[in-house]
């Protein structure tokens, strides 16, 4: 398995895709999604634009659909959520299929839709994630973050981290493919034990306390609470996975 972490989609190679890519996005798509599908979501489709999302999901009847929809943090007053992981209880989204937009996530999940396999990591479960990339033994393994319009996020960086920990060893360098696979272990390796103070430094982190989501980070930041991620089933849509 040879693995490379990108920090953004813009700074993925160009013509290339993996085997697999991880798509993470902490603060918060990703975590949001990976929560969605635990608590019963049938399945949860990506779109960048919120106006193709409303169109799709308004194919269905309103009591089988939830619309998710994000940007700069704040709820789109279309949806009928915002990004929030803490709104995904099972009474809300069980058995709904869900329509998410935000601003940098579903950006990078569109980035890899060609990929053989997509799973969403976060930090709530990237100890399930590396029990399914050790069986599964991909050739290439892309650890992609979302970062924030183009730019580099510590909190994307370190879920990386944590992932590539459990499948690197820095003694054999041969499963190393670039860099920033070294620079996300060290990273994590620093931060492990105070991951919500990594997040209250991180510039999305102060974004989101300003706008009072304080208990998102909390979340967001809690280790393996759950042992599913979503898995693309087909062309954008995620579905359950362990
Ligand atoms: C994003 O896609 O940039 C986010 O998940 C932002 C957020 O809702 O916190």
């Amino acid at each position: 398995m040879k693995i490379s972490v990108y920090h953004t989609p813009e700074s993925t190679p160009d013509n290339d895709i993996p085997d697999c890519a991880i798509v993470i996005d902490v603060l918060r798509a990703t975590t949001t999604i990976n929560t969605a599908l635990n608590n019963g979501a049938k399945s949860v489709k990506a779109f960048s634009d919120v106006d193709l999302l409303l169109a799709e999901s308004n194919l269905l009847p309103p009591a089988s659909r939830l619309t998710l929809g994000e940007r700069g943090g704040k709820k789109v007053d279309s949806c009928d959520l915002g990004n929030s992981p803490l709104d995904c209880s099972s009474e809300m989204v069980a058995q709904k299929q869900l329509f998410i937009s935000t601003t940098n996530g579903t950006r990078a999940l569109q980035r890899v839709t060609s990929a053989s396999t997509v799973i969403t990591g976060a930090i709530i479960n990237y100890g399930a994630v590396v029990n399914y990339l050790q069986k599964k033994q991909p050739e290439t393994l892309w650890l992609l973050g979302s970062g924030w319009e183009g730019g580099y996020s510590l909190e994307d960086t370190v879920c990386a981290g944590a992932i590539a920990s459990g499948l690197v060893d820095l003694n054999n360098s041969d499963n190393i493919g670039n860099d920033e696979v070294v620079a996300s272990i060290a990273l994590y390796d620093q931060w492990k034990d105070n991951l919500l103070g990594l997040f209250r430094l991180s510039s999305h982190g102060k974004r989101l306390l300003k706008l009072n989501l304080d208990e998102d980070l909390k979340y967001c930041c809690q280790e393996n609470i759950i042992s599913t991620f979503g898995i693309q089933t087909e062309k954008g849509v995620l579905t359950l996975g362990c």
